[in-house]
């Protein structure tokens, strides 16, 4: 599918973003696992968070619209054929950890792109804990126990830390995850929310072996990284003021509301408040007519790794350099964002020039509307989206119905508040 994206003259009004994305993989996954039925409303709607859910079907859990069927610690049972994760590394990573802890093999596959994506990274400290794991193919299980370790990630990872927590949970003695970058907690606050045996502290978060977890009930707050693209796009478009209710604003996930504001946006974060541990916000944000160019490291790339492909777009539109760079890891995600970006806004007139973990931007630059590539990659096509909303003429964005994987319904919602 083409999507066509004219030039904005202002977006108003409120915006309902999909349920987060990692929350719901974890909700799936450790709802799975627990003694009893688990509730959770607003799961996202996305085909990755749905490829989750029927892995964990295949692995013999019952999951419906709202309810998963916990079956226990000890109640998995082996899939019939290969587990297919489709587009979704959290799929293919928190799962990889969770299976090589069961008394049974796995073998976990993907799309083309996902196939194409490091697993070394889950397969080295499951190895280390004693699993048998090997990739490629992708293949875990059927070799216990596990003993706890200590681990310390090569490169930040909430991928990889959840892993071995997931197979830290039926290990013996006690397994830590190192981190001197705080990556995306989602699975810590879950697993302390049903009852698990964690603690966080100091750079280093552990879990014990637990022999069974309460199940919850849980509204899963919306998706920061979703409505990321409301907030540049609200930001740079003369007039516009939007409201996004009901947004995770855990600080995790939150870099990119500190450094927008830096940057000169005002984001209002109202009626603040915590769902099972999860910081919970509305948002409101309104055109900010002065910005200063943005400047971003290693560590707070990977606090917004996610977010900076429509950074970048707003980066393009800010007088001065901006300067993006410590994210080499967006060269290994649903696609090679750093060199789709820099094409995609290259091709609409932008002065993006990538380097090999990021980009330098000089702005403003007049946007045209041009024919794009969004490399089948969801985050690609909807930054590239944005930059249509501020191009002039026409916008065609290629392969588009990719949204799919995270925000099903974004270039309607898109319509709706132009
Ligand atoms: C995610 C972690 C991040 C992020 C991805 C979701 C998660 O990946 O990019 O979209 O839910 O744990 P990495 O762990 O590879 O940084």
């Amino acid at each position: 599918m083409i999507a066509t994206v004219r030039k904005a003259h202002r977006l108003q009004g409120e915006v309902r973003v999909p349920g987060d994305k990692s929350i719901s993989h974890r909700a799936l996954i450790l709802g799975s696992i627990a003694d009893g039925e688990s509730h959770f409303r607003g799961l996202s709607t996305g085909a990755d968070v749905k490829s989750t859910a029927s892995c964990m079907r295949a692995v013999g859990v019952d999951i419906d619209d709202a309810a998963v069927r916990g079956v226990g610690m000890r109640g998995l049972r082996a899939a019939e054929s290969p587990l297919d994760c489709g587009n979704s590394g959290t799929t293919m990573r928190l799962l990889a950890g969770l299976l090589s802890a069961q008394p049974f093999a796995s073998e976990l596959r993907g799309d083309e792109s996902l196939s194409t994506r490091p697993m070394d990274r889950v397969v080295t400290p499951l190895r280390e804990m004693g699993a048998d794991a090997q990739w490629p193919p992708l293949i875990v299980g059927g070799r216990l126990p596990l003993r706890g370790i200590e681990y310390r990630p090569a490169v930040p990872s909430a991928q990889v830390k959840s892993a071995v927590l997931l197979a830290g949970l039926f290990a013996e003695g006690a397994t830590a995850v190192l981190e001197p970058v705080a990556t995306r907690n989602h699975t810590e606050l879950m697993l302390i929310a049903m009852g698990g045996e964690v603690t966080v502290g100091g750079g280093r978060v552990e879990v014990r072996s637990v022999n069974g977890l309460a199940p919850i009930d849980m509204d899963v707050p919306g998706d920061l990284s979703s409505a990321s693209f409301w907030l540049v796009a609200s930001g740079l478009v003369r007039g516009s003021r939007v409201r996004i209710p009901n947004v995770s604003i855990n600080p995790t996930r939150s870099a990119l509301i500190d450094l927008l504001r830096v940057s000169g946006m005002t984001i209002d974060v109202d009626a603040a408040r915590s769902v099972n541990g999860e910081p919970v916000a509305d948002l409101v944000v309104g055109y900010a007519p002065e910005l200063r160019p943005v400047s971003v490291d290693g560590t707070m790339a990977a606090e917004m790794i996610d977010e900076l492909p429509v950074l970048a777009v707003a980066a393009s539109q800010i007088a001065g350099t901006s300067r993006i760079t410590g994210a080499r890891e967006l060269r290994v995600k649903e696609s090679d964002r750093i060199a789709a970006m820099a094409d995609g806004l290259s091709a609409m007139g932008a002065d993006i020039t990538a380097v090999d973990d990021g980009w330098v931007v000089k702005g403003p630059r007049r946007l045209e509307g041009a024919r794009v590539r969004s490399h089948r990659d969801h985050r690609i096509a909807m930054a590239l989206a944005v930059a249509g909303l501020l191009a002039d003429g026409t916008t065609e964005i290629e392969d588009a119905e990719c949204v799919e994987i995270s925000y099903p319904g974004f270039f309607d919602q898109l319509e709706s508040l132009c």
